[in-house]
């Protein structure tokens, strides 16, 4: 491995500078740009600015030499080097010293293309080109209010559905990008959540709310730049007939009153699916080292274990979550073999970039193994995001100045031909 990307390091260095070719916008970086930033960098986007023109992009070039060089932008907290996946984002070397070098030699422009398709293919806009079966908005628009302080809100959303249906792909469409933060969409069959309308994270009535079983603790997660979830044929979500919908959104502190009213749009399996989408989730219950409790000035490490499981399974996405205080995230699966089937590694937590990971298989994981996750946390005041200057003891809760340990694991029972179905 090291010597492939040792061989094409020295291929793109001997490329770059034997050539003598100057590095233009339109031939070189446009592309890269194109395929990695425009979809959050462009207007209605969540970047804090466009990228889409060269007038855009050179404005701030420098700006974008540094970004891409620290591997800041674009923004993907997973180790690709510990496991791989469908919905991975980052340039390879090669991109990032076409980068320096277009930048170094005074970003100059090129021969403008005609016809240049100034929009990628991963924009929001070209992957809505199915209709959705079934489009559930919330009742009404929310009215988030001019504090500057974040809010977390949850609401409910019934189905009506009559029937179960099975869920091949599932977009949510934030109402207000500016705001929406980030969103759970969850599945209940209780009919007893219709109370949580509009209710706060910090709510007293929130704790009876969550002894509540719930039919999906997770159908999605959506943060910038996820548009969808995509499973592979053959697979798909159950949605059990009069579900709602739960929502739990999280909406950036704001100096102006803005309204929010989303959408989660699904679309159903055309043809009949054998394969059911199962989530496993990891939560407190499954801490080996509880209780978990972090003290003031600490910088405590969890651990979450489930297994062995009972029958030969293949993993499709890994979701890890923490709040402000978690610092890094690792799980793995072992083997009854003993071999290590990795999941993910996070070593800087990032609380605003939560993502669905997909894996670029379906990922087998055998009957025996025990899948283990480990995070560290750090609740002292050298922690920039820590919420609670000085700082204060910290347990378990939904609200983000409480902490948790999560983890969703989707997979279905295994197949032999998983490990080479890509996502
Ligand atoms: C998934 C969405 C997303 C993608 C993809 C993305 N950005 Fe960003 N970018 C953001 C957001 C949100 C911010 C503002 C918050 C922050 O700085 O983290 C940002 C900030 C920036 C900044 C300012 C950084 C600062 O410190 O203020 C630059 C420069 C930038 N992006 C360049 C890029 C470039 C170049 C790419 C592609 C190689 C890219 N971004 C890809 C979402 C994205």
């Amino acid at each position: 491995m090291k010597f492939f990307i040792a061989f094409w390091l020295i291929l793109g260095i001997a490329f770059l500078g034997s050539a003598q070719q100057k590095i233009t916008y339109t031939e070189h970086i446009q592309p890269i740009i194109a395929k990695n930033c425009v979809m959050c960098h462009r207007p209605g986007g969540i970047g804090p600015f466009s990228l889409l023109s060269y007038e855009d992009v050179t404005k701030r070039s420098e700006f974008v030499a540094k970004v891409t060089q620290i591997k800041y932008m674009p923004p993907f907290p997973a180790d690709k080097s510990f496991q791989h996946y469908a919905n991975q984002r980052g340039l390879d070397s090669i991109q990032i010293a076409l980068i320096q070098q277009w930048v170094n030699q005074g970003s100059v422009e090129g021969k403008k293309k005609k016809n240049a398709s100034l929009s990628s293919p991963n924009t929001p806009l070209s992957i809505s080109a199915r209709t959705p079966d079934l489009t559930l908005k919330m009742a009404n628009a929310f009215t988030i209010p001019n504090t500057g302080i974040e809010e977390f809100r949850y609401f409910h959303i019934p189905t009506h559905l009559t029937k179960d249906v099975m869920v091949e792909a599932i977009e949510f469409i934030p109402g207000n990008r500016k705001v929406v933060h980030h969103s759970r969409v969850m599945v209940d069959t209780s009919g007893r959540m219709s109370g949580l309308e509009g209710m706060e994270a910090s709510d007293p009535r929130l704790v009876e709310f969550q002894k509540i079983p719930m039919a999906d603790q997770f159908l999605y997660g959506w943060v910038p730049g996820n548009d969808r979830i995509q499973f592979p044929t053959g697979v798909a979500k159950k949605i059990p007939a009069r579900a709602n919908l739960v929502l739990n959104i999280h909406y950036s502190p704001s100096s102006k009153i803005q309204t929010d009213q989303s959408t989660v749009n699904l679309y159903f399996a055309k043809a009949p699916v054998k394969r059911e989408i199962q989530s496993m989730i990891f939560y407190e219950e499954d801490i080996t080292n509880p209780p978990f409790y972090i003290q003031a000035n600490t910088q405590p490490k969890f651990y979450m274990s489930k297994g062995p499981i009972q029958e030969d399974i293949s993993a499709i996405s890994v979701l890890p979550h923490m709040h402000w205080l978690g610092k890094s995230f690792k799980a793995f699966a072992i083997t009854p073999d003993g071999d290590l089937v990795p999941l993910i590694k996070i070593d800087n937590w990032d609380f605003n970039w939560q993502m669905t990971y997909q894996f670029s298989t379906l990922l087998p994981i055998p009957k025996g193994s025990v899948i283990i996750a480990e995070a560290e946390y750090d609740n002292t005041e050298a922690n920039p995001l820590n919420p609670f200057k000085p700082t204060r003891d910290i347990s378990y809760g939904w609200s983000s100045t409480s902490e948790m340990m999560e983890m969703v694991l989707y997979y279905v029972k295994y197949q032999p031909g998983d490990e080479t179905l890509k996502q």
